[in-house]
């Protein structure tokens, strides 16, 4: 069941508007934990994993309990939904127990499947396709550091995964410059650019991650191997030339932040001495992961 149930499930869903509040929600919260009080008391948050996670695990829990709410923790293998339950049937079900639902999921079907059969908000806690939670608070993260992304230029070097789609959505959300460097094989689909060059943003494929990355504000990668990816060899061959190194950072401006969501793969997708330095701010996207989804999370059950 849709209607007006408030669902966060891509960031090409919402609004600009829509975002823009719940980024400044997030930054609010930031800034005073007692201000935001106990507005989720006596409201329940079901948490669906069918894949591993610390981060998201972690802050969709506390940031629940910070609200005043509470969670119930379903791994698919512990659950029926790992002896084929349907995701319809178990989206019902919940809904009868809980106020919301936030699941990571090896596939965006299943995603939209709890949306449609259940009456309460679901929350995308990372698919194969995107990740928007996380990009949420990486645009957070930038804006704390180096203000405003609207017009600025963000680089992405690597893998055109999951979180490289939300970044797209992103882009067209916010109004920031993406460049995107990514092999052949491993580019996000053109009509995701093209929807993105069409509703606001200005995303473009460069020719090398030097490209992408010349004068840019921002530095972006992701692990090379995600979490549905069988593949790993052919994909290392194919990566090694997108590593985010100390050589290639300096192509962008000085004061260029780097991101990663997390977990990195030290030595693969960035060396030790961009991730542990001056300029990454990857500790702080972390931790705005507990921010923002306390935003997300009162945007969706009390608005
Ligand atoms: N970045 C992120 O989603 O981390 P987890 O896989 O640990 O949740
Ligand atoms: N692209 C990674 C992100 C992990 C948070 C994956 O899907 O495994």
């Amino acid at each position: 069941m849709t209607g007006s149930v408030r669902h966060f499930l891509d960031l090409d869903q919402l609004d600009g508007a829509t975002l823009r509040l719940i980024l400044d929600r997030g930054l609010a919260m930031k800034r005073s934990r007692e201000a935001a009080g106990k507005p989720l008391a006596g409201r329940t948050l079901a948490l669906i994993f069918e894949k591993p996670s610390t981060r998201t695990r972690v802050s969709f829990e506390v940031g629940m309990r910070q609200l005043g709410g509470d969670v119930v923790v379903l791994e698919s293998q512990g659950s029926q939904l790992g002896r084929g339950e349907t995701v319809a049937d178990t989206a019902r079900v919940l809904s009868r127990y809980v106020d919301a639902i936030m699941i990571r999921t090896d596939s965006v079907s299943k995603l939209t499947e709890l949306a449609e059969h259940g009456s309460v908000p679901v929350i995308n806690g990372l698919t194969d396709r995107s990740h928007p939670c996380q990009v949420m608070a990486d645009v957070m993260t930038f804006e704390e550091h180096r203000g405003p992304i609207k017009g600025r230029v963000v680089a992405w070097s690597g893998d055109g995964n999951n979180v490289a789609n939300s970044w797209i959505h992103a882009a067209a959300r916010f109004g920031f410059t993406l460049r995107l460097a990514c092999p052949e094989a491993l580019k996000p689909p053109q009509a995701l650019l093209d929807w993105a060059n069409a509703s606001g943003g200005a995303v473009s494929f460069a020719d090398s991650p030097q490209a992408a990355v010349a004068g840019a504000d921002c530095v972006v990668t992701d692990t090379w191997v995600s979490m549905n990816h069988l593949d790993r060899s052919e994909r290392i061959n194919l990566l090694t030339p997108y590593r985010v190194d100390e050589r290639l950072m300096a192509g962008a401006r000085p004061d260029a932040v780097f991101m990663h969501c997390l977990p990195a793969h030290r030595g693969e997708e960035v060396t030790d001495a961009v991730i542990d330095g001056a300029r990454s701010v990857v500790w702080d996207e972390a931790e705005n992961r507990l921010h923002i989804q306390k935003a997300i999370l009162t945007w969706c059950l009390i608005d």
